[in-house]
């Protein structure tokens, strides 16, 4: 028997490297909100957000194919492209974010954003939720589904309304904030940042309690500290918005950003005001050898374009709005289906046991990734996610059109039905 492509991956990569699927895919191209498998399968993306501007769209691709053609080095050199490009990305945000450090990944930029807070305010007492993921390095991995109630990063229980139950949800996270913010100044860490989500992706978009995060920020402020915006995933037009944290309302203090940004060409940033940025300068040195590259402008500028010329915000919330009020509709004959959630391109479908049985209780993960199979089978590519992997998330490219999300919801409610056949 020839050796299958999973057992040469398995040898090749070691066992181990996560796939996607019952059966996993083999693609071989991407054009638009469309992948294609090795038989010429075509599936509609309804995961992937580093794509944000559609799968090999002809403007970057030009874009990335001249700069490589003409100049590809590293960044102790003057270039006009990096800095119209840094130029270009600071304008989308609020006044505060004044200056830029390109990185090539999001664990990269999370990392910086870190460091920023803590040179800043000479602490290091970091905030993070109780189910966030924010990146793979020694430093930025004591941020993953933290549960530590001592030492220098502590969790909160993430911000849900029905989370803690209790008459008023806003208070009771506040509460659970004030602890920490407590804990850390009677141990001596004083508190540097806190740093979130702003819409909590990696969490399961969870319908954070109004006011949740601008009343945390405040405290945090006043404890001394500074809030980090983790846009990585909720940036660059995925909710409608360019960024997360106009959706929660708030202007962070240092911004960290990647997936999206180079449209497949790796690019990380974090941001902050000039003096945040200068004193991490100063104080680090930091060079990063593919950052801040000519290439890295090359694609990001012409990612900036796609999303300016084609309004890109405007389609995510319109035909976001289309797919949200379809699912919910959908809803109504589906008892599995708990929360739909989320804004813009970016919807999360809890998948629940019963609709009323409490949080970890109600969570149907093999159910939602049943759904998510039958999908495939479908044609229609998405994935499961969330503290208790029971949301299945719902995140295609930016130029997913009205006719997509119709062909999706259809295939949707089919495959809602058959599950429910089957139970
Ligand atoms: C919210 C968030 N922040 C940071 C990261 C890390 O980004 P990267 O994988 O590019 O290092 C991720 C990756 O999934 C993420 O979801």
């Amino acid at each position: 028997m020839p050796e299958s492509l999973a057992e040469r991956r398995d040898r090749v990569l070691g066992a181990g490297a996560p796939l996607f699927y019952r059966e996993p895919l083999h693609l071989v191209r991407g054009e638009g909100v469309a992948l294609f498998d090795a038989n010429r399968r075509r599936y509609m993306d309804m995961y992937n957000n580093v794509p944000v501007v559609g799968h090999c769209h002809p403007h970057v691709v030009a874009a990335v194919r001249e700069q490589v053609g003409m100049l590809n080095v590293h960044n102790r050199y003057l270039h006009d492209g990096i800095l119209r490009y840094g130029e270009r990305l600071l304008a989308r945000h609020h006044d505060g974010i004044e200056s830029v450090v390109f990185t090539c990944t999001g664990t990269e930029a999370v990392e910086v954003a870190l460091m920023m807070a803590r040179l800043a305010t000479k602490r290091r007492g970091i905030v993070c939720t109780d189910a966030a993921y924010h990146g793979n390095s020694a430093e930025v991995r004591k941020l993953a589904r933290c549960q530590a109630t001592t030492g220098e990063v502590r969790s909160v229980p993430f911000p849900d309304a029905r989370r803690g139950a209790p008459a008023d949800p806003a208070v009771w996270h506040l509460e659970r904030l004030r602890e920490v913010l407590d804990g850390f100044a009677r141990d001596g860490v004083p508190v540097a940042a806190m740093v979130v989500c702003p819409i909590f992706a990696n969490e399961g978009l969870p319908t954070a309690p109004a006011g949740y995060l601008p009343q945390a920020a405040a405290m945090v402020r006043a404890a001394g500290g500074l809030f980090i915006a983790d846009e990585v995933q909720a940036g660059l037009g995925r909710t409608g918005h360019w960024w997360g944290s106009e959706v929660a309302g708030i202007e962070p203090d240092i911004v960290a950003m990647g997936k999206p940004l180079g449209g497949g060409v790796p690019i990380g940033a974090a941001a902050g005001s000039r003096a945040v940025v200068e004193n991490f300068r100063r104080r680090t040195g930091y060079f990063n050898t593919f950052a801040s590259s000519p290439l890295q402008a090359a694609a990001g500028n012409a990612v900036l374009d796609v999303i300016e010329r084609e309004q890109l915000c405007a389609n995510a919330t319109r035909v976001g709005t289309m797919l949200r009020d379809g699912l919910a509709e959908i809803r109504e004959n589906c008892e599995a289906m708990g929360e739909v959630r989320g804004r813009g391109l970016f919807l999360g479908v809890e998948w629940v046991t019963a609709r009323d049985a409490q949080e970890a209780a109600r969570a149907d993960r093999e159910g939602a990734r049943r759904i998510v199979n039958a999908l495939k089978d479908k044609g229609f590519l998405l994935g499961n996610a969330g503290a208790f992997g029971n949301v299945v998330k719902i995140r295609p490219p930016l130029v997913f059109s009205e006719q997509d999300a119709a062909a999706f919801l259809t295939a949707f409610a089919e495959a809602a039905g058959e599950a429910r056949q089957a139970t």
